[in-house]
């Protein structure tokens, strides 16, 4: 047998989700094939540090880190691993900043590369691409710091209706998101998007069911079978996510007509292709009584706990394991490294370039 593989696995991190990174790698350590892969668990800590983590996950049993002190600096993780996977959310971790580390150390790692995870992950640059793609998606206004003063509440609800959502630009977990139906509700939900980005957007409500879907591939992504986010709460805040149990069901498949569900599937494709997506995305739908479809957002770092989290489950219903999808991500990273590594970085010499004179 070969060398196996060795994959590191980098998990925690400064965000809202450092917990669900750390179940998710938690499901992901324990289900890759120790026949094929060799781990190396990196734990980062809420000032994104890397630490060596051990692989034993009684390490991460009450989801909190139990780091022994040593920071490891990354350029040596990078020289020890042949492969990363991050399973790590929001920013520093799912925009770009953490693959652009790889990219430039020349490591495979899972998910999109640097141009889709920063474009995925900012909601008014994807929002743009979507539009000139003709892809529905919720109609907005965007402001940035230095717009704070023109905001006009009467302007805006008049354009996209008495029931806003006021977002971050760039940020997950519902952190920042607030719905608003008046004007004192607007001013405080606009301060506390601009907490956390120096852009943020307006967005009309959509009254409708929020479905999601799974891609999965580089050149000739895979679509899952769409799914169902039943929120208890008035929309899917952070609260629901994370605070309450029962916050939120998830239904596989999804109940839809069979051309709604594969239309939702198409644009779902047409939508990772747009936002520059390799490997892996979870895109999310709003679909109303009537049918209509509206994009909401792509998730390039979905969770991924083999008990609850829907881009798994998602495969799993559509036929595909969650051991075989943990294969899957590792073969695309590795086929796109090889693709990758093929191209040019500087015109090759010509003969006569080489001429000594
Ligand atoms: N335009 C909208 N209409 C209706 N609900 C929305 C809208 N935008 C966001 N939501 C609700 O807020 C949740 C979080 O918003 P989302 O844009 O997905 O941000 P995040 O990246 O933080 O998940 C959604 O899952 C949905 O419940
Ligand atoms: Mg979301």
């Amino acid at each position: 047998m070969g060398k196996k593989l060795r994959v590191g696995i980098f998990f925690g991190g400064k965000s809202a989700e450092h917990e669900i990174s750390i179940i998710s790698a938690r499901s992901i350590i324990k289900n890759l094939d120790r026949n094929k892969y060799e781990i190396v668990a990196i734990a980062l800590d809420q000032e994104n540090r890397f630490h060596a983590a051990g692989v034993n996950p009684v390490i991460f049993d009450d989801c909190s880190l139990k780091l022994n002190g040593t920071i490891e600096n990354i350029v040596n993780i990078c020289q020890q691993i042949d492969l990363a996977f991050p399973i790590l959310h929001g920013p520093f971790g799912e925009d770009g900043c953490i693959q652009g580390i790889f990219r430039y150390f020349n490591v495979p790692f899972v998910g999109p590369d640097v141009l889709g995870s920063a474009v995925a992950m900012d909601k008014d640059v994807a929002k743009r691409l979507l539009t000139a793609e003709k892809i529905p998606n919720t109609r907005n206004v965007v402001f940035h710091r230095h717009e704070h003063d023109t905001i006009n509440y009467e302007k805006l609800s008049s354009e996209l209706g008495k029931i806003l959502f006021i977002k971050p630009a760039n940020l997950g977990s519902s952190i920042g998101i607030s719905k608003v139906k008046s004007f004192d509700d607007f001013v405080s939900a606009i301060d506390e998007a601009f907490l956390y980005d120096n852009k943020i957007l307006i967005e009309e409500f959509i009254n409708g069911r929020e479905i999601e879907c799974a891609v999965l591939g580089n050149e000739h992504p895979e679509i899952s079978v769409p799914g169902e986010i039943v929120v208890k709460r008035d929309f899917y805040s952070y609260a629901a996510k994370y605070c309450d149990e029962d916050g939120a069901k998830l239904i596989i498949p999804a109940q839809l007509p069979s051309n709604i569900s594969d239309r939702i599937r198409k644009l779902a494709a047409k939508v990772f292709q747009t936002l520059c997506c390799e490997g892996m995305a979870r895109i999310d739908f709003f679909v109303t009584d009537n049918f209509q479809i509206f994009v909401n957002e792509v998730n390039t770092i979905p969770g991924f706990t083999d008990e609850s989290s829907m881009y798994p489950k998602l495969w799993e219903a559509s036929g595909l394991s969650y051991k075989k999808l943990l294969d899957k991500l590792l073969e695309l990273a590795i086929a796109r490294h090889a693709r990758n590594s093929n191209l040019r970085a500087t015109p090759q010499k010509s003969r006569s370039d080489n001429v000594i004179t």
